[in-house]
């Protein structure tokens, strides 16, 4: 069976005194029943890089994950501003977003450079989430498919067959992503569905039954149930909606079938 995950992105945003009430409050509501969440699901939260210190020590004890927003693939060296893999780890980080549509549209991340950090992070054992998407104009022109499969195939290169399940992909259009504009429980779930369906052909079945597919773009407490309930649908890759307690707690809670 595969475990839901349920991811916090906070983006750009809180300071350190925000970014501790935040998680005080997600565990005052979650902490309770955490025996029961941790049978069927994961739940992790990816604060600004600067703020990963102060969140790991706010988590202590608690079933939540760290997770990181982007990294570098190199261990070290002249990369100045950026993060490796090794200083992520060291704050217990698990989880790492590969390819979120802002680094990929603000920042011009290349198909390549996600791979490179796809495979620095299995290295490192960590989870990469591997994000892909369509813009608005894809959408319209019906290539929405054909971006998704080729951002998935790209971000996948050169990972080999057995680490494949280690990856989570997260599906996320980019119109959906911060508009308020989700998509439809069947519109995500047709879309995942050919993504597991393009890991099986070039995978096989063990795999592709074992690979988390999770959503993304304007997920909130009323819609997740709806979309998490699909079976092609693992979890929810979630913005706006983590940077309040008693919301991203409630979506944590999701119904998932
Ligand atoms: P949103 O962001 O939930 O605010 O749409 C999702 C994301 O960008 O990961």
């Amino acid at each position: 069976m595969r475990k839901t995950l349920i991811a916090a992105n906070w983006k750009m945003h809180l300071l350190p005194v925000g970014a501790r009430a935040l998680v005080a409050g997600i565990r005052e509501a979650i902490d309770p029943v955490a025996a029961t969440l941790a049978k069927d699901r994961e739940v992790m939260v990816a604060p600004p890089a600067i703020l990963i210190p102060a969140v790991a020590q706010a988590l202590a004890g608690s079933s939540m994950l760290l997770g990181a927003q982007n990294m570098h693939y190199e261990d070290k060296g002249a990369f100045t501003g950026e993060v490796a893999p090794p200083m992520l780890q060291a704050y217990g980080v698990t989880h790492v977003i590969v390819g979120h549509s802002e680094r990929r549209h603000i920042f011009h991340e290349t198909d390549e450079l996600i791979n490179k950090k796809v495979i620095a992070a299995l290295q490192h054992r960590m989870t990469p989430i591997l994000c892909v998407g369509e813009t608005q104009d894809e959408h319209d022109g019906g290539r929405a498919l054909d971006v998704v499969l080729r951002q998935l195939q790209r971000g996948l290169e050169n990972v080999g067959d057995e680490h494949v399940p280690s990856v989570a992909i997260a599906y996320e259009p980019v119109w959906a992503i911060g508009t308020g504009r989700t998509a439809t429980p069947e519109q995500a779930e047709s879309i995942h569905g050919a993504i597991r369906g393009a890991i099986l052909e070039r995978y096989g079945r063990g795999r592709a039954d074992a690979v988390r597919i999770i959503y993304g773009g304007s997920v909130n407490d009323e819609n997740v149930d709806s979309l998490v309930s699909k079976p092609d649908i693992d979890g929810a890759l979630v913005g706006g909606a983590s940077l309040k307690a008693d919301s991203f707690a409630r979506i944590v809670r999701a119904r998932t079938c």
